[in-house]
């Protein structure tokens, strides 16, 4: 098989674009509250990977856009992301984070909630430096659903029966809406017609679900020194994840009886973690989970057909695979 591209190879076509929306992230933060740009720094220069604003530059680039406006939007999206993960932490008590102690570890849950929050309004005050209403209200419902996944999944916290159709249900909302968001922003910037803008939505929206199922199974199989966070952190948080969910679909193993248990003691014994990591290579539910994420990612690349070939559509179609084969 062919080796994937590694990340940086891939967003070549618009290196430049995503050094100004790290200088822009940088600006954006910049208060007279010392402890505000303190805090944004910190998270700027984490490591991030810059996923969702790199799928929204190639996507303004796709029919040659080339204005300033995307770098713009691009931090807009990096912003709520951010503001989604230092939150995101906060409820799952998840110390650690891109490598590093995660924001809340090191300034304390007060600061950090409201930290959060400034970065949410900021990217919509950052979107709202142009008139274009549209992408303003496209980052609105993106983020409404997002929030609406994490209290959504928060719900479902500890539910051993949770349904496949439930799970995919969070997924979508806390994690495609707003890939299919940035991608969807791209294409309004370069000026696409309805049926493109639709094809560049699903695109980000097939992308962001891969991209969590992926998420999901790394935390059984990853390792936390490429990942930058905790492995076998999920399920000790009460979260039931697509592999799980397939295996307690099967029947004839004590599997659900570990589940449960790790669930309510919320820790697990390294025997109990070993005996779980067999009987998921046993039932194949980490294959199962593998090839929904391939689904959702050919899905993705589909969407690309209808436009003219150019390197940002290369790059564009090779994000999913990279996506697939990602170990951080
Ligand atoms: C982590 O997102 C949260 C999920 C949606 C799984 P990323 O993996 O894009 O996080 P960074 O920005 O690269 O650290
Ligand atoms: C993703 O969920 C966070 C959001 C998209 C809001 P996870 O809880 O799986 O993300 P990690 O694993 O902490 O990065
Ligand atoms: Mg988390
Ligand atoms: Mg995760």
């Amino acid at each position: 098989m062919e080796k994937t591209p590694a990340l940086s190879q891939i967003f070549e076509p618009i290196r430049r674009d995503l050094e100004l929306v790290d200088l822009e992230f940088g600006r954006q933060v910049e208060s007279q509250v010392a402890i505000i740009p303190t805090m944004g720094r910190y998270i700027q220069q984490g490591g991030g990977k810059r996923v969702r604003p790199a799928v929204l530059l190639m996507a303004a680039r796709l029919l040659g856009y080339t204005g300033d406006r995307a770098v713009l939007f691009a931090a807009a999206v990096e912003f709520i992301h951010s503001a989604t993960l230092v939150h995101d932490d906060i409820i799952d008590e998840s110390d650690t984070r891109r490598g590093r102690p995660a924001v809340h570890a090191r300034w304390g849950n007060d600061v950090t909630v409201l930290l959060g929050d400034y970065l949410y309004i900021k990217s919509m005050a950052l979107a709202l430096t142009h008139d274009t209403l549209e992408i303003v209200r496209v980052l609105c419902d993106a983020t409404l659903k997002m929030i609406e996944g994490e209290i959504y999944q928060l719900t479902k916290n500890g539910d051993a029966a949770i349904t496949e159709e439930e799970h995919f249900d969070i997924i979508r909302r806390k994690t495609a809406y707003l890939f299919g968001a940035s991608a969807q922003i791209g294409g309004m910037l370069g000026g696409v017609n309805p049926e493109q803008e639709q094809a560049l939505q699903q695109y980000g929206f097939n992308l962001g679900i891969a991209f969590q199922v992926v998420d999901d199974l790394l935390d059984f199989t990853g390792d936390l020194a490429a990942l930058g966070k905790p492995v076998g952190a999920d399920l000790v948080e009460g979260k039931m994840t697509l592999p799980l969910i397939h295996l307690l679909q099967q029947p004839g193993h004590r599997g659900g009886e570990i589940v449960r248990e790790i669930i309510e003691r919320r820790t697990a014994t390294p025997p109990q973690w070993q005996e779980l990591l067999d009987l998921l290579r046993e039932h194949r539910s980490i294959d199962y989970a593998a090839r929904k994420a391939v689904e959702f990612a050919e899905r993705a690349k589909k969407q690309l057909a209808i436009f003219p070939p150019s390197s940002e559509r290369e790059a564009l179609i090779a994000l999913p695979d990279y996506v697939l084969s990602r170990d951080r």
